[in-house]
């Protein structure tokens, strides 16, 4: 981390913010703020962080928002993204040499593979010099941030957590959120789907108590690790030495079989008893809306060590943009080439930062035959994490370049029919809250590869449609019109809702030569004319099994939030807003210093 930190202010990267600032609400606030700033703002290295409500002044500085942009990612890294795709794409290539030089080149290659495995160090690592056991433990001792008002407690966000399998053969590092519950107890947020919940069964099974160690800092590259979406089995320190060129250096720790890099800045050690499950939330998460509470294990630990000179490495989500954009932008990047050998015809695809990474997904591919754009939804549905795609656009290779979204969306839409949608069912993220059964619901593909024949509708001014709108469903409130210059313009209407809006919807379809596709968003908290929200939102809001309704040429989505009018029988979580009153004073510090605009255009 101090290597980090001196590299980050050597490129102008870093903002050094020394005032006082509570670990409650504040520091995580201010971060929230920076990264919606132009091209991810900076890094930011909090200097004189207390908790006002304990009187605890710490003594390590918070580092923040460190991969928040695409240059620092880069930074990060070490290299460029692309090289690394490159890498990779060059090794699942590999054919046997053809003569000497073939040979020698991939000599070189081969033996630059040798350096991918972490390596186990003898003793006692850098992370382990100042060591709290037994009763000297105590979280609360760390500088861990409450990041949101709603939030059960203070959460560790940028957690490395090390796991292996109860036979020893398989070790994992994921990065999983972790409440703090008192001195010594953390609530273990790893979702079902994921590689450290299928492990904690095996040693449920077997009775026994499962060893983890969570690392925090230490070459940042440790943290991205963590989030990448390797198989089951894979250890994600390989792709540490692939991309660094040198091993991750390990040492075991002190209380547990598990071993951690040697240079993180904090390991909190402990067990986690199979047997006991703890509430754990809510939490404002990288959705932009809070995960309910739900059960999850309890980790009791064992022991907290620390470097000489640490740094607390966190950071904040809610809506986007957010620091995982920069972070998934890389993970897109670098698993493109694995994702080609499940979908070969695959050329590009792209996560929209809006559409909160699971919830759209755009993928340009060379189509073959009749039915591939709906092969390759099946197969993305069913590969890895990319299983928690909700909504997926599949365009043949002459679509535009998949971040230009104005010819993007142009592309689409002159090409959409009812016929291009293809609606499915199948496994969410643990984080959806909008299907009507939690961990399963509804997918929408839209196949854009064939070129439709599709006609105009008559188009109305917003103000004209809003008045016939209104005769036929008088709860609408504001109504605007998108993408007018295409076949098929995008109505969106906000709405004080009173009834299901299939009703409304079912209203409209006398003004079918009209409208093509109507998007209903609730009043309160929409801007009908603010896009970048409104994607964030509905795609969020809609299980596509339930809330689209066809009728001809028209296409309805319900992005509303759902409710007993709707049988909706889950609790539908708020959505993350900063705490006004935090953000007035830090103003009147002279602290906070993003633009009134870019607070409401990202709805802060
Ligand atoms: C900031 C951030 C926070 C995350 N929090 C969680 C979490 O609390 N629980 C979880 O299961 N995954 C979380 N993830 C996603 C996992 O890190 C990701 O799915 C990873 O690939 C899981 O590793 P695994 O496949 O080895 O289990 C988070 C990702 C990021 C970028």
């Amino acid at each position: 981390m101090q290597r980090t930190i001196k590299l980050l202010k050597k490129e102008n990267e870093l903002r050094v913010i020394e005032d006082e600032l509570d670990i409650y609400l504040e520091i995580a606030h201010l971060a929230y703020a920076e990264v919606k700033k132009k091209d991810g703002g900076m890094a930011l290295l909090f200097t004189n962080v207390v908790d006002k409500k304990s009187g605890t002044k710490f003594e390590e500085p918070i580092l923040m928002n460190v991969f928040g942009s695409y240059r620092r990612c880069e930074l990060l890294f070490g290299r460029t993204i692309e090289s690394i795709a490159d890498e990779i794409t060059k090794l699942l290539h590999m054919k046997p040499p053809v003569g000497f030089k073939d040979k020698l080149s991939m000599a070189g290659e081969l033996f630059s593979l040798k350096n991918i495995f972490p390596k186990k160090l003898k003793g006692e690592g850098a992370c382990q010099k100042i060591k709290y056991l037994e009763d000297n433990i105590d979280l609360h001792k760390l500088p861990i941030l409450t990041t949101w008002e709603q939030d059960g407690g203070p959460f560790i966000t940028m957690g490395q957590v090390y796991t292996q399998s109860l036979d020893g053969e398989l070790v994992n590092l994921g990065m999983y959120r972790l409440q703090v519950y008192d001195k010594n107890h953390l609530g273990m947020h790893w979702q079902i789907h994921k590689d450290s919940s299928h492990f904690f069964d095996q040693y449920q099974k077997a009775g026994k108590k499962m060893p983890v160690c969570v690392a925090i800092g230490g070459d940042p590259l440790y943290t991205w690790c963590a989030t990448a979406p390797l198989p089951y089995g894979v250890n994600e320190l390989l792709m540490y030495g692939l991309i660094k060129k040198e091993p991750a250096k390990l040492v075991k720790s002190l209380t547990t079989p598990l071993y951690i890099p040697q240079d993180v800045d904090y390991v909190i050690e402990g067990w986690v008893d199979t047997n006991e499950i703890r509430v754990e939330g809510p939490f404002g998460d990288h959705t932009g809306y809070y995960t309910l509470k739900e059960p999850y294990p309890v980790m009791q630990v064992s022991a907290i060590t620390t470097k000489k000179e640490k740094v607390f490495l966190a950071t904040v989500v809610g809506k986007p943009p957010l620091e995982d954009k920069y972070m998934g932008w890389a993970t897109g990047r670098i698993f493109l080439p694995l994702l080609k050998t499940t979908a070969p015809d695959l050329i590009d695809y792209h996560m929209p930062e809006n559409g909160g990474f699971h919830n759209l997904i755009i993928a340009k591919m060379q189509p073959h035959y009749k039915g591939h754009a709906k092969q390759f939804m099946h197969a993305f549905w069913g590969a890895g994490q990319m299983s928690f795609v909700k909504h997926a656009i599949f365009l043949d290779e002459n679509a535009p370049r998949l971040d230009n979204y104005e010819a993007l969306a142009t592309y689409i839409l002159d090409r959409f029919t009812p016929k291009s949608l293809f609606i499915s069912e199948g496994i969410l993220d643990a984080l959806d809250h909008s299907s009507p059964e939690i961990l399963v619901g509804g997918k929408l593909g839209i196949d854009s590869t064939g070129a439709h024949k599709v006609e105009a509708p008559q188009l109305l001014g917003d103000e004209e449609l809003l008045q016939r709108v209104q005769e036929l469903v008088p709860e609408a409130v504001h109504l605007h019109q998108f993408m007018r210059r295409t076949k098929n313009p995008i109505t969106v209407i906000s709405l004080n809702k009173t009834r299901n809006v299939k009703e409304c919807f079912k209203a409209l379809i006398d003004l079918s030569t009209h409208i093509r596709v109507v998007v209903f968003v609730d009043e309160a908290k929409n801007d009908v004319y603010n896009s970048y929200m409104l994607i964030w939102r509905v795609t969020n809001n809609i299980d596509a099994a339930r809330d689209i309704f066809i009728s001809g040429l028209m296409l309805g989505v319900d992005g509303t939030n759902k409710t007993a009018l709707d049988g909706f029988v889950r609790e539908w979580p708020d959505d993350v807003d900063c705490t006004q009153s935090v953000v007035d004073a830090l103003k009147q510090r002279g602290i906070w210093d993003l633009d009134d605009a870019t607070y409401e255009k990202y709805q802060l």
